[in-house]
């Protein structure tokens, strides 16, 4: 189903049950209005100022691309925001919002999901707030509109599916599943009660603690490589080529850290591990695992090339 990129339908494709469909219907008809409302504003902005993925998801809430020159923050003050919120691991620009009048919140967030410690930080964020507020990760299309449909149900009661219409309608990769089981999140009112504490710049994970997560997630492809590159049977859930896509994202990410202690070479091994997470993943996607063994193997090799060169030989 194909629609304008920044207009929301009404998610009325499924049924939902009854208390979601009163406020599925509730969701819809502010999304009518909007619709209406956005036809020139909002597409105009996204053309004019370059915003990329720029898409309304609700009367307070706006999905975006992270802001990346003054023209960006310029243009989000335009949306008439007031308030910008972070899910990405780069650390925000506070003074640039600042300096347009704007205030930063920060919840880094991972592909693979939205913990409950995080909804409860973007409920947190849509009370602590009144007004606009424009919610990013980097290139606007996985994990912020996720968080920002989350955000939406947090503060709304929407249903589940027209949470889900807003991942549809910002093109979230079908691959990233934790963040499309994100919008099922159980048991809203507990996290509403929670108030944690926000802050405009969060810890977020660095390289050490990236590399845990990539082993992780390599012991699971270990064992699903062992299982015929199928589910391992003592753990059903894993999914080997969502693994493979993890692993291809945190060392994308590592990429994005900007450390000036990694030279040349470590970003070669770096774009060489990511190349070949995205192959693995591709074979077994296309459940080619005479390729995927090869760049399995391939994979590990590279770790050890990296960590001998960078790691195990520091001085
Ligand atoms: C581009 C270089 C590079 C590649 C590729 C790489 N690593 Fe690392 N890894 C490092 C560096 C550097 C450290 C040390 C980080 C630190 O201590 O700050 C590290 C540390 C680790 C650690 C120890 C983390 C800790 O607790 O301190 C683990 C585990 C690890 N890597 C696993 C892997 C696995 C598995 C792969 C392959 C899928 C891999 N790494 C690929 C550079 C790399």
């Amino acid at each position: 189903m194909e629609r304008k990129p920044v207009i929301f339908g009404n998610g009325n494709g499924q049924r939902a049950p009854f208390e979601s469909r009163i406020g599925l219907l509730f969701c819809s008809l502010v999304r009518i209005v909007m619709i209406a409302a956005l036809m020139t504003t909002a597409t105009g902005n996204a053309a004019e100022t370059g915003l990329h993925n720029l898409i309304r998801v609700s009367d307070r809430i706006y999905s975006g691309a992270g802001p990346e020159d003054e023209a960006d923050f310029d243009a989000i003050r335009k949306l008439g925001a007031n308030t910008i919120l972070s899910v990405d691991g780069a650390r925000p620009a506070v003074d640039a919002a600042h300096a347009k009048g704007m205030r930063y919140i920060h919840v880094p967030i991972g592909y693979d999901g939205i913990t409950r410690e995080q909804a409860a930080q973007l409920s947190q964020a849509m009370e602590d707030t009144t007004g606009t507020i424009y919610i990013h990760c980097h290139h606007g299309q996985h994990r912020g509109p996720a968080a920002a449909a989350l955000a939406w149900r947090l503060s709304s009661d929407c249903s589940v599916t027209s949470a889900t219409e807003v991942l549809k309608q910002a093109k979230t990769g079908k691959d990233y599943k934790g963040l499309w089981a994100a919008m099922n999140m159980e048991d809203l009112p507990a996290l509403r009660r929670e108030h944690p504490t926000l802050v405009e710049t969060a810890k977020v994970a660095d390289l050490a603690a990236r590399m845990v997560l990539i082993d992780n997630a390599m012991d699971r492809l270990d064992e699903a490589r062992k299982a015929g590159w199928t589910a391992p049977p003592n753990h059903p859930d894993v999914d080997p080529a969502q693994e493979a896509l993890m692993v291809q994202e945190h060392f994308h990410e590592i990429g994005r850290m900007n450390d000036s202690k990694f030279q040349e070479d470590f970003h070669r091994w770096r774009e060489q591990a990511e190349g070949l997470a995205k192959q693995l993943r591709e074979d077994l996607k296309t459940n080619n695992t005479t390729s995927a063994a090869t760049h399995y193997g391939d994979l590990r090799q590279s770790c050890r090339s990296c960590h001998t060169a960078h790691r195990d030989n520091r001085r």
